[in-house]
């Protein structure tokens, strides 16, 4: 049997990719968000706010003896409220962090504590974002966060590359580890971004150009690309890339 770990599974991209593995009787889905929409024999959800520290590092990952695949897929994020630096409140800033990085962070090393020893096809899938790479005002902590998601995950990588260099000492298969964009795509994200003022937001135009001229990728098309990536994780050697970039 395959495990997958999906944080944001109530809907969007993360509801997409659930559903599409779920079509495979050899996956459980394990989702994690405050909301639950998802109804399978396979699936099953922890109600979890992942932008309470407290409750994310109380999350365990559980054994799973004899499983072929476990996977950790870091999906759950939000813009929060899009406004410059200056206008922004204190512990939005905190709970948005905690969601965008820190829930990934703590949810990542627990995933590799947790199966380190598996015999299993290990692999962990951050969903990032072309804002990691260029700035978008009124975004500064979105950005900020998948930079670092972004530079987390070429870290793990080179932690496990170290690893497995020195892999007569274990006898354990390692980690994979990606940071994957998905583009610009149909989700309740975007309806939000279309909601910014913009007089906070000087980019707000090409934001409802998208909309407007189907400029947007949708959410289950997005998912069987990233599903693509899941197929052939042993020969992808790039961690950080766009899923555009990947046909
Ligand atoms: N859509 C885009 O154009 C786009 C572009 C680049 C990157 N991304 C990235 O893609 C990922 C998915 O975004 P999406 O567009 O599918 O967004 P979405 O439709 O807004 O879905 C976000 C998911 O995250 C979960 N989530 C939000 N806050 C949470 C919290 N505090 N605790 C637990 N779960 C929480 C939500 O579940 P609950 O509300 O039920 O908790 C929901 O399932 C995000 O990381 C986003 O940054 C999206």
């Amino acid at each position: 049997m395959n495990y997958y770990y999906i944080t944001g599974t109530s809907r969007g991209i993360g509801k997409a990719f659930a559903e599409h593995l779920l079509e495979n009787p050899s996956n459980n889905v394990i989702g994690i968000s405050r909301e639950k929409t998802i109804e399978h024999l396979n699936y099953r959800h922890f109600f979890l706010d992942l932008s309470d520290a407290v409750a994310l590092t109380g999350f365990k990952f559980e054994p799973h003896a004899n499983a072929k695949k476990i996977y950790l897929i870091n999906n759950a994020g939000t813009l929060g409220f899009i406004k410059p630096v200056g206008k922004l409140e204190a512990d939005i800033i905190v709970k948005n962090y905690t969601l965008n990085l820190i829930a990934p962070s703590v949810l990542t090393n627990a995933f590799i504590s947790c199966y380190d020893t598996a015999d299993a096809e290990k692999a962990i899938v951050n969903i990032s974002s072309g804002a990691g790479k260029a700035p978008v005002d009124g975004w500064a902590v979105y950005c900020a966060s998948k930079a670092a998601v972004d530079m987390f995950s070429r870290v793990v990588d080179m932690e496990q590359g170290i690893r497995s260099e020195h892999a007569s000492t274990s006898i354990h298969k390692g980690f994979k580890i990606f940071s994957i964009a998905p583009g610009v795509v149909d989700t309740q994200m975007q309806d939000e971004i279309r909601k910014a003022s913009k007089e906070d937001f000087s980019t707000l135009e090409k934001f409802i150009d998208y909309k407007v001229n189907n400029g947007l990728s949708d959410p289950v098309s997005v998912s069987r690309k990233y599903f693509r990536v899941l197929e052939n994780v042993g020969n992808i050697k790039e961690v950080v890339f766009s899923i555009k970039d990947y046909d």
